[in-house]
């Protein structure tokens, strides 16, 4: 694609120009936007970047191994792999306000990017994969008063308080002019395709209190969930897809015992950048295998319901 081949050229000029000989501290979270801004800003500044990836105790199953052996190994970049879980999840302890939820994993991350980087000597900038519509959406209803929607962990109050210049590459893109941007980057298709994954992450699939045992009921659960989707070869069709966790459990019976375990919700949606949503039409047929193999392989889930809810009046996310 020559104008993202035009694109790249530009930014990594930008990029240059705007960092100097600065050191540059960027927040990898292992979904495409950060690690297309951190690749694409890589190549532009070299080991001048140090990647910071914070397990906030809130990913997908896996997700913190595929990210460090990545960017780390493959790409060779300079990677700190934060294991902060123990601080995010003690300070989520019996919180259920989404909106409380959010601040506190938006605060927490501010606090620890501070902390590393202020081990990182002479860092001046903070990179951030922030895409247009997280700007527009967190700023206003467009043509109406500037009203929040929800408070998006990764955009505004951050580099100020961090006495840190932005940089943001992505700033101007849309999520599949992003996509188009790392494959022109050359970063591996599965990679590229994989569904936008929020950065309070599993916090807001799981609506209420959050607690170890039900984030790794929900872990389970959603790689199952992904596991069929990938296995129908619908993963491509599909904007985003998960499960979250209900707050409630429900009786049910398992051979001749009761049980009375989480009910849990599967969300797929199309949409072109997130905006507005339609809920995927699944197969009856592949909603019943799926809720089947669900309740048979992930223990402490015993009912399985679709969300049929589009964007709007529903959000993709629960919280
Ligand atoms: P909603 O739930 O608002 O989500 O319809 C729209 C898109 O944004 C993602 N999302 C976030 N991404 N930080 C992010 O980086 C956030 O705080 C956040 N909240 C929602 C969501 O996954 C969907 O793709």
């Amino acid at each position: 694609d020559w104008t993202m081949g035009a694109y790249r050229e530009q930014a990594i000029e930008a990029i240059r120009k705007q960092v100097g000989d600065k050191q540059v501290i960027c927040g990898l979270s292992g979904g495409v936007d950060s690690s297309v801004a951190a690749v694409l800003i890589h190549e532009a500044i070299g080991d001048q970047l140090t990647c910071v990836f914070v397990d906030h105790g809130l990913l997908r199953k896996g997700e913190a191994e595929e990210v460090v052996t990545m960017f780390r190994d493959h790409y060779n970049m300079k990677l700190i792999h934060a294991d902060e879980q123990e601080l995010f999840l003690g300070a989520l302890d019996g919180q259920a306000d989404p909106e409380t939820k959010r601040k506190i994993i938006g605060g927490l991350f501010i606090d620890v990017f501070q902390k590393y980087a202020n081990e990182i000597d002479g860092a001046e900038y903070l990179a951030q994969g922030t895409l247009y519509p997280d700007v527009i959406e967190s700023v206003s209803f467009s043509g109406g008063p500037s009203v929040t929607i929800k408070s998006h962990h990764n955009v505004g109050g951050l580099p100020e308080k961090m006495g840190l210049k932005l940089v943001e590459p992505l700033r101007e893109l849309f999520k599949d002019e992003v996509r188009a941007l790392g494959t022109e980057l050359g970063l591996p298709k599965s990679f590229i395709g994989r569904h936008p994954f929020p950065g309070p992450g599993l916090a807001i699939r799981c609506p209420g209190e959050i607690t170890r045992a039900k984030l790794d009921i929900l872990r389970e659960a959603d790689a199952v969930y992904i596991d069929q989707i990938r296995k129908h070869g619908l993963y491509d069709e599909i904007w985003q897809a998960f499960v979250a966790i209900l707050p409630v459990r429900t009786v049910g019976v398992m051979g001749d015992g009761r049980t009375y375990d989480y009910a849990c919700a599967l969300r797929a949606v199309t949409s072109v950048d997130g905006m507005t949503a339609d809920y995927y039409p699944f197969s009856h047929e592949f909603l019943g295998e799926t809720a089947t193999r669900i309740i048979n392989e992930v223990e402490g889930i015993n009912r399985v319901t679709y969300d049929i809810t589009s964007k709007p009046p529903g959000t993709i996310e629960w919280e």
